[in-house]
């Protein structure tokens, strides 16, 4: 019978056959599919693995750090933690328009990534963290047949422009799966059960141009709402939860004196492979209290509304 151990065993033999004697660098981005697939790979070939982090300064709160703290500290994996978020947020100044934010951001990921790959010396192989639906469907997330609804990035053209040849110990598992082979690995919850992250971080949650500042107040909107999620027994519940910031002022109402601040709106869904999904349905004293919180606790936003938009026809981030 087909156990998650076995498949764990059989793919380390794998992975030792395919890798031989050479070494393998892997993106590391702090999401599920590629921490799964990385301590996979260490566990078959050890030092002959070097991942590369490459951080563009557009994730949550503590997330950098928790990456370099679980990888290099609890695994200790080879680790390269390249802060390139002067380099991103540089080239993103002033960039409002959605598809380039993206591919701005795509297009400095495997300069950075290839940049970094080259320090190392190279390798023979490049590992990737691609699932089953990945593999059957090329367009996987983007809800479409023929139409980009949206450009995803990761690192294509990389392999072959560096010579490399892929491993890919996942491409046969489903996310359930991979979550289930990542408890199997002894990865902690907190990485194993996390929601996804889009590659572009939080800069298509910022409709408009992109700050420091923004980024800031968004980090602290996003780590309220999620703390109140966890507190509620709620995050396993869902599939994503997150909070966008909008490029609205509004007028407010504080003690005895008139705000006039940022909105930012709250979105929360449940899905099972991210094509389709519904809106979480909240009770109003939790959004009561999220909120209460946001506008006491956040300097600068004074408004908090709920998505209430499923997929189709929304998507599920906001650019
Ligand atoms: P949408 O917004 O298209 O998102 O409904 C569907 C799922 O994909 C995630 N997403 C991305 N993931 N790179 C990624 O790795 C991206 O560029 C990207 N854009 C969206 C999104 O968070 C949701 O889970």
């Amino acid at each position: 019978t087909w156990t998650m151990a076995g498949f764990r065993e059989m793919e380390i033999a794998r992975i030792r056959e395919q890798v031989g004697k050479g070494h393998v660098i892997c993106g590391l981005s702090g999401g599920v599919d590629s921490s799964v697939a990385a301590v996979l790979i260490h566990e078959a070939i050890g030092e002959q693995l070097t991942c590369i982090f490459v951080d563009h300064g557009m994730l949550r709160a503590g997330e950098a750090e928790e990456v370099v703290s679980t990888f290099q500290g609890q695994f200790n994996i080879r680790l390269v933690h390249r802060d390139a978020s002067d380099i991103f947020l540089s080239a993103l100044d002033g960039v409002t328009d959605p598809e380039i934010k993206r591919k701005t951001i795509g297009r400095l990921f495997v300069e950075v990534f290839e940049e970094e790959a080259t320090k190392l010396g190279g390798a023979q192989f490049l590992a990737q963290g691609t699932l089953y639906p990945d593999v059957i469907e090329s367009v996987s997330f983007t809800g479409g047949p023929s139409v980009t609804i949206k450009s995803h990035h990761n690192v294509g053209g990389l392999p072959e422009r560096m010579n490399m040849k892929l491993v890919e110990p996942l491409r046969e598992l489903f996310k359930d799966e991979v979550r289930d082979l990542g408890r199997e690995l002894g990865i902690p919850e907190n990485i194993v059960g996390r929601h996804p992250f889009p590659g572009p971080g939080l800069s298509i949650r910022i409709p408009g141009a992109i700050t420091r500042e923004k980024l800031d107040l968004l980090r602290k909107v996003d780590t309220v709402f999620l703390e109140e999620i966890r507190a509620a027994g709620l995050y396993d519940a869902i599939w994503q939860a997150f909070a966008v910031l909008l490029p609205v002022r509004t007028v407010g109402v504080m003690g005895d004196g008139r705000t006039y601040d940022q909105a930012c709106a709250l979105r929360a869904v449940t899905s099972t492979d991210g094509m389709t999904a519904d809106v979480y349905p909240f009770d109003m004293g939790f959004l009561n209290r999220v909120a209460g919180r946001i506008v006491n606790e956040v300097r600068g936003i004074n408004r908090v509304t709920y998505d209430i938009t499923s997929k189709p026809p929304g998507t599920i981030e906001w650019e």
